[in-house]
């Protein structure tokens, strides 16, 4: 089977990093910069040790921006909170396959409640854990740190993950977008772009620098660079 043609680079602010005091502000500045996506972080203090947003921070970012809203489920039992994100008003749900038992039945209820169902693993998961569901997910988020914090290292053993699954997609002929999350910045976009990542996300490296619009553009041209 001919591999399908790779989905496009796409840049999803995360706003983890952002200021929370001026959220809507961040939010527009990260679409006037040229962001693709807004990427929310949810953290329930057990699944992860942090605790950070629910729906209702979703449903005040969707107010202020037309960018599809990514929302990152770092929680146990995902599949209670699926509907209440999506009808918050996120585009994209990611949730964890270490706490996703019947992740073939959340997929569908997250694409039931009228969003693109996405899984998430962790650095120590591996990519057999969504073999039998890649046909019924639109995305895998890589995560390339330990889920929890912002302004982590990069985990080098993950962009061998990436080309796995890249591969795996390509077998089957899917246009899978394969999202990368965690110590994203210039010099390590390149590697997991070549890799097969398409979804570049990024906190510090966007929030944390003076200037978001150049950020946003020194990141989609390593990765662009890095595809040829
Ligand atoms: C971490 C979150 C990330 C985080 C990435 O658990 O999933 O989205 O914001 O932050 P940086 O880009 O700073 O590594
Ligand atoms: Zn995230």
């Amino acid at each position: 089977m001919l591999p399908a043609m790779p989905p496009p680079i796409r840049i999803a602010p995360s706003l983890l990093s952002a200021d929370f005091g001026r959220l809507a502000d961040e939010v527009r500045a990260a679409e006037a910069a040229g962001a693709d996506w807004i990427h929310v972080d949810v953290m329930d203090g057990r699944f992860v040790p942090n605790l950070t947003v629910g729906p209702l921070v979703v449903e005040a970012v969707r107010k202020v921006t037309r960018l599809p809203i990514d929302a990152h489920l770092m929680i146990v039992e995902p599949e209670r909170y699926v509907e209440p994100f999506a009808r918050a008003g996120a585009d994209l749900i990611s949730v964890h396959a270490e706490v996703s038992p019947h992740l073939h039945r959340t997929l569908q209820a997250i694409r039931a409640a009228g969003a693109r169902p996405a899984v998430a693993l962790d650095p120590s998961t591996g990519p057999e854990a969504v073999e039998w569901v890649l046909g019924d997910c639109e995305m895998v988020l890589v995560m390339t740190v330990n889920p929890g914090f912002g302004g982590q290292r990069y985990i080098e053993a993950c962009t061998e993950k990436v080309r796995r699954l890249r591969a795996m997609a390509d077998a089957r002929g899917l246009a899978l977008e394969i999202e990368v999350d965690g110590g994203i910045r210039p010099d390590t976009a390149g590697a997991v772009a070549a890799a097969g990542a398409n979804v570049l996300v990024a906190g510090t490296a966007i929030f944390g620098a003076p200037d978001y619009r150049s950020a946003v553009a020194e990141l989609r041209d390593a990765a662009l660079r890095a595809r040829g």
